[in-house]
């Protein structure tokens, strides 16, 4: 740390005899530096303007300035070294002026010996406070890095999700249906009642298979987007409904939400995720939707009467569900709120202000 290189200190001081003074009680010390002395303000500005140096000591009173004018230029720069005030008796006013000012620490010239104690310790304070400040800017750099790696894991995610869609609908789901066709075919003309219900348990089997690849791809890039969010998500409720029996109610503050495709898409997996949690875990009666773009916020509200969250399940490391939709609200600059209790039910609830009256999605623009 400071005690193992020379320390650089400017001093600024009129009398070359005290100078040699602070020089010697420094040099008899552990502290190892070596010091410059300067006198004047200009000379001051110029040095702190163009050196670097590890501390500044300073006397209170100048010809023609104080300590607190040389301070002034200091302090305003945002990597500046601890300032001791080395001084004469100055009067207990302006001394708790100098500490209220910012300035490191006070010293009576009659009490010099104590001066590298007390430099030291206004160097040891001025590192741990740079070191802190160090490790926010790195915290905030590593959190803006992350969150810039989130974004593009999503978005590569959607298109990845679009492009096993895409291929699914032009390979799998054109052979599928073409097959359809050809056995049907086979089935009609045929005499053979042994061939015609073979063709049509197979005809049968297809139709299924067609049916599972069309919902395999609503899942991986929900095409019903394109109909405006408000269809999509009543869409959803739907689905969720057949499938768990449990009412699902949509309310909307109008016909059409308009947001862009991106929000959309945010709020359509929202709404997803926490269906699926809803039917995973809640155990509800009943479901209600909200959506809403009033006061230029889009807001969708998932609530359910079911049996809320166990705050532990949340902390829980493989928790990535409602994580993941923390970061994805963030990535088009929205939030998630999560309110539930034990016994009384869940809300799950995303903002997202609508910056600009932007238009309804194009079709095909969704994703
Ligand atoms: N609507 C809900 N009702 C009750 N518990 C829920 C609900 N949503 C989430 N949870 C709880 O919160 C946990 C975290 O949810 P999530 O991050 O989606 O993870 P996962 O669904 O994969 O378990 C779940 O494991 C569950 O215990
Ligand atoms: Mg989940």
């Amino acid at each position: 740390m400071t005690s193992d290189r020379t320390l650089n200190i400017l001093h600024l001081e009129d009398s070359a005899a005290d100078h040699e003074l602070t020089v010697l009680t420094l040099r008899r010390s552990r502290l190892r530096c070596q010091l410059h002395r300067v006198d004047s303000l200009p000379d001051f500005q110029r040095l702190t303007d163009t050196e670097t140096y590890d501390a500044i000591l300073a006397d209170y009173r100048l010809p023609g300035f104080t300590a607190l004018d040389a301070w002034a230029h200091v302090a305003q720069k945002p990597q500046h070294p601890p300032f001791v005030l080395l001084s004469g008796a100055v009067g207990e006013a302006a001394a708790v002026d100098a500490i209220r000012l910012g300035i490191a620490d006070y010293l009576l010239k009659d009490d010099l010996p104590r001066l590298p104690h007390v430099l030291a310790r206004a160097l040891e304070i001025h590192e741990a406070r740079q070191a802190r400040e160090q490790a926010v800017s790195d915290l905030q750099e590593s959190e803006r890095r992350l969150a810039d790696l989130t974004e593009h894991l999503q978005s590569s995610i959607e298109q990845e999700r679009a492009s096993i869609a895409r291929e699914i609908h032009d390979d799998i789901g054109g052979a599928l249906t073409a097959v359809r066709f050809d056995v049907a075919w086979m089935g009609r003309h045929s005499t053979d009642p042994d061939m015609q219900s073979h063709a049509a348990s197979a005809a049968e089997m297809l139709q299924h298979a067609i049916g599972a690849s069309q919902r395999i791809m609503m899942n991986l890039r929900p095409p019903i987007l394109e109909q405006g969010l408000v269809a999509a998500i009543q869409w959803l409720a739907a689905g969720f409904e057949r499938r768990s029996g449990i009412p699902a109610q949509v309310a909307t503050s109008s016909e059409s939400i308009h947001a862009g495709p991106d929000v959309q898409l945010v709020a359509y997996r929202t709404a997803q995720e926490a269906l699926t949690n809803i039917s995973k875990h809640a155990h509800p009666r009943t479901v209600h939707i909200d959506l809403s773009d009033r006061e230029g916020v889009l807001t969708l509200e998932v609530s359910d009467d079911g049996n809320g969250i166990d705050p532990a399940m949340l902390a829980k490391p493989k928790a990535f569900g409602l994580r993941g939709l923390h970061e994805r609200a963030r990535t088009v600059g929205g939030w998630l709120d999560i309110s539930s209790r034990p016994g009384q039910g869940t809300s799950v609830i995303l903002s997202v202000p609508l910056t600009s009256p932007s238009s309804p999605p194009a079709p095909g623009d969704a994703l």
